[in-house]
């Protein structure tokens, strides 16, 4: 049976015992607690939880699913998948045990055909029910079932969330694979495919039972690639219909064959098998980065490339895999995932940017890499220093973890303290780095006022004024006592109401006051972790270490800055709700009265979606919902479902920010009070701003109305102009073009006509010498086109051997020229451009053209008449004897 009919034998199966059928949601969850979906359940977790009332009381669905804990064995083993499908049927509240379990029997052996007698059960520890129903409920004898702990028969997210006790069923592959005893002893040789899980346990993140779920709940997944090994008779996955393509197209690209040797297979498994899930992660609106899911991305896509190069291809050099790869993944996929094939420009992109990018880094960095293991090796150390593995990072763009892996392949364990710590030190130094104007000064500096100060305590959520005392004076030579009027300095408070810029918003501005003189704080910048620093400028007297300082931070430019981070809040909420959960927020700045926000989508919105959102946030905004920050541990945000990067370092206890019922985010910015604080909010811009991220920027407050205010004097100005109520000037200003336009139509008609009628004029007075009509008129103000037309018009009218040579001397003082010669004399020989050419020179300028037409053009419009005789000179010559 191959996988599509898999795949269909499940679905319809429970459909037709009143499931209701769902496609296979994101890789990217709706769920804040894990960083992909990592099981079919995952979409349901409200209806489990007692969060939402379900739609439907029973659910069957197909999932892509994505584990990522240990990539470092995918290829090493022939089990290990970072991406796989499950097929699930759920209850939400409606029938338990009894129904899923004689369900899973009937769909197994008579649906799926798998002999009864090799089918074996385990069940939960201390569930007697389970193991009776079983007794009841199918053909599994009591000596085929058998009982294990939690390790194996209780399943939970691994997050806070629900779990409960499970079933599972395996299959007997025979004595090839082992030895006898059932899964308790061999699961190598029992093969689980379906895990049923009766859902009633709520847990927090530590796998603690909090207690019951207000219903109990059933949550199946059968794992698609096993039961594809069991049906099309196979050992493994990689055998089956699914990976089999993408083994041969690996071996076609590198030129090894599967199944010859064992590192080569180890390669070819994991080109496959990252080059499926990067393909199903790209699609779902990962990109590679540093952080987060991204990471993943790169890491899994790095090492495809690293593997490719193992089989001796020079990827990103001369020779292509990923891309090839994950187009193949399209190609054998995209009947049940039709996303690959709307996101396949985007999938190829991508694989090509990063194959191109690491390919040609990849070399070297393997160098340095072997230098490191021969010097560690020669010195018979066992680790692997942590400066090489930074400087691979930094220089040759590999992925911490795949150096990990490469230095144990060779016996070594990397040194990852080091390697953080020099980490560290380079977030400090680009941290200090960005501060703008920082004027150069060292780090050194910085970590000297931190030892005198310590850190810096922040005032500024509750107060916009504070005393301290002066902790330090920091300059590019280092701390110093004394700053004196004009100097500019970065002054150091032990507790500050200025916000440091971070998170997006910019840093406050205000006034330092001591007793003997004056600072004007320019910006504040965290110089490095921890501590605060006010950039600043005497403005008077003089100011000490030590001395008490009243500081004040502008409160009106701080009020206008909490609008647009509030505004941001709001907006990443909307966004997400429009677009989707892909929508994250990628970056911001947050601006007194403006502000921009970057997320990741593929399209840009288009102007009635983004009408729409900005509807909705405003509408959001007027409920003046309560907004309410609120310091927690890590683990209670992300219970709460707060809105966290994942990827961003946060300490154990954090500040988060509610606004009314809509949006939770970890926070560390200024806000209003309430949002009607925030005023308008009105979108000014939709842009890309490079490969499928999109930014929006925003006004925010006054700003905003102040925006509108001038928008709307243009349209009142413009119905002013067209004498029109403004809510019909655009309808008015559109009919107006029209006319416009025929007009236009209108008139170039007449200027035909009349062009025809005088060129018929023309010709008809024209004399003949010889039986030859030379023709050379000027026709000043004609244009280009009315100038050719004449020129034709006045060959047509006057017939067999003639030369017509018009001329016009353009508004600039420019001269154009055209001759048209008529069919008789072209076909004898007599051709346009060479009677042209010398009239061309004598106005500057050169002829072009072929054949019975030409057209020339010069900057001295004043010669014009002296051209035309030229031209009527040539023609007679020309023409000779013909
Ligand atoms: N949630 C369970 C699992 O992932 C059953 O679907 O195995």
């Amino acid at each position: 049976m191959d996988s599509l009919t898999i795949r269909k034998t499940f679905l319809d199966f429970f459909e037709q015992h009143g499931h209701r059928r769902y496609d296979s949601a994101s890789l990217i969850p709706q769920d804040p607690t894990v960083l992909l979906t990592i099981a079919g359940m995952l979409p349901f977790k409200p209806y489990f939880m007692g969060d939402a009332t379900p739609p439907t009381p029973r659910a069957t669905s197909y999932q892509k699913c994505a584990r990522t804990n240990d990539i470092e064995n995918v290829g090493h083993t022939t089990r290990h998948l970072t991406f796989f499908e499950m097929l699930g049927n759920f209850s939400f509240g409606d029938y338990f045990k009894r129904e899923a379990i004689r369900w899973a029997w009937q769909l197994s052996t008579e649906h799926f055909g798998l002999a009864p007698e090799r089918i074996w059960v385990t069940v939960y520890e201390d569930d007697d029910e389970a193991e009776q129903l079983w007794l009841e409920e199918s053909g599994v004898p009591a000596e085929r079932i058998q009982r294990l702990g939690a390790e194996d028969n209780y399943w939970w997210t691994h997050a806070a969330g629900p779990g409960g006790p499970n079933t599972e069923l395996y299959y007997d592959r025979g004595e090839a694979y082992g030895e006898a005893g059932g899964p308790a002893v061999n699961d190598e040789r029992y093969l689980e495919f379906y895990n049923l899980v009766f859902m009633q346990h709520e847990l927090d993140d530590a796998g603690t039972i909090l207690g019951e779920l207000p219903a109990q709940n059933v949550d199946t997944g059968l794992g698609l690639e096993r039961m594809a090994v069991l049906l099309q008779g196979v050992d493994n996955v990689f055998e089956t219909d699914l990976f089999a393509p993408l083994l041969a197209r690996a071996g076609e690209l590198s030129g090894v064959r599967y199944g010859q040797r064992d590192d080569h297979d180890v390669s070819l498994r994991v080109i496959a098998e990252h080059a499926r899930t990067s393909a199903f992660l790209i699609a779902d609106g990962v990109l590679p980065s540093k952080e987060g899911r991204g990471y993943v991305l790169r890491r899994l896509m790095r090492r495809a490339i690293r593997h490719g190069q193992l089989l001796g291809m020079d990827v990103g050099g001369g020779q292509q895999l990923l891309l090839p790869m994950v187009e193949q993944v399209i190609e054998q996929m995209r009947e049940s995932y039709p996303d690959l094939q709307r996101q396949r420009e985007l999938i190829t992109r991508i694989a090509t940017a990063e194959e191109h990018d690491f390919g040609a880094r990849i070399r070297q960095g393997l160098e340095r890499v072997d230098q490191a293991i021969t010097a560690v090796r020669a010195a018979d150390g066992d680790a692997f220093p942590g400066d090489v593995a930074f400087e691979l990072h930094d220089t040759f763009g590999f992925p911490v973890d795949l150096t990990a892996e490469i230095a144990e392949d060779a016996g070594l364990d990397l040194d990852r303290d080091a390697f953080e710590s020099l980490m560290q030190q380079q977030r400090d130094r680009a941290r200090a780095g960005a501060k703008k104007g920082g004027g150069g000064i060292p780090v050194e500096a910085y970590r000297e006022a931190a030892a005198v100060v310590g850190t810096t305590d922040f005032l500024g959520y509750e107060s916009l004024t504070a005393e301290a005392e002066l902790g330090a004076i920091v300059t590019p030579g280092g701390v110093q006592h004394t700053a004196g009027e004009g100097d500019e300095v970065e002054i150091v408070l032990p507790r500050t109401p200025f916000y440091a810029e971070g998170g997006g918003q910019i840093g406050d501005i205000g006034v330092l006051e001591t007793p003997t003189g004056r600072l004007q704080v320019l910006d504040t910048q965290e110089a490095i972790e921890g501590l605060t620093v006010h950039r600043a400028r005497v403005t008077a007297g003089e100011v000490r270490q030590g001395q008490p300082v009243e500081a004040h931070v502008d409160p009106s430019r701080r009020v206008a800055t909490a609008r647009s981070h509030s505004a941001t809040h709001v907006l990443h909420a909307t966004i997400k709700e429009f677009l989707g959960e892909h929508a994250q927020q990628a970056g911001s700045l947050v601006q007194p009265g403006r502000l921009r926000f970057d997320f990741p989508h593929f399209e840009s919105v288009s102007r009635d979606r983004l009408a729409e959102i900005e509807g909705s946030i405003n509408e959001r905004v007027l409920r003046d919902p309560h907004v309410h920050t609120e310091v927690m541990s890590l683990d209670d945000a992300k219970r709460a479902g707060a809105v966290a990067n994942f990827g961003d370092k946060y300490g154990q206890v954090v500040r988060v920010v509610t606004i009314g019922e809509f949006s939770k985010e970890l926070c560390g910015g200024t806000h209003v009070p309430s949002g009607a604080k925030i005023g308008t909010i009105t979108i000014v811009r939709e842009e890309s701003i490079g490969s499928n991220t999109r930014r929006i920027e925003a006004l925010t407050g006054l700003d905003a109305f102040n925006h509108l205010s001038r928008e709307r004097l243009v349209a009142e100005e413009v119905s002013r102009l067209v004498d029109v109520p403004s809510e019909q000037a655009v309808e008015r200003v559109g009919q107006l073009l029209e006319r416009l336009k025929t007009a236009e139509k209108e008139l170039a008609k007449l200027r035909g006509a009349n062009l025809s009628q005088q060129a018929k004029q023309i010709a008809d007075a024209a004399p003949r010498d010889d039986g030859l009509a030379v023709v050379v008129q000027r026709a000043d103000g004609l244009g280009h086109d009315d100038l050719r037309r004449l020129a034709t018009e006045l060959r047509n009218h006057l017939g067999e051997r003639a030369v017509v040579v018009v001329g016009t001397a353009t508004d600039d003082g420019k001269a154009q020229l055209i001759c048209a010669v008529s069919a008789d004399l072209a076909a004898a020989g007599v051709e346009a451009r060479p009677i042209l050419h010398p009239a061309a020179q004598v106005v500057g300028g050169g002829a072009g053209g072929k054949g019975d037409l030409a057209q020339a053009g010069g900057k001295q419009g004043a010669k014009l008449d002296e051209a035309l005789q030229v031209a009527a000179r040539e023609a007679r010559a020309a023409v000779g004897g013909r």
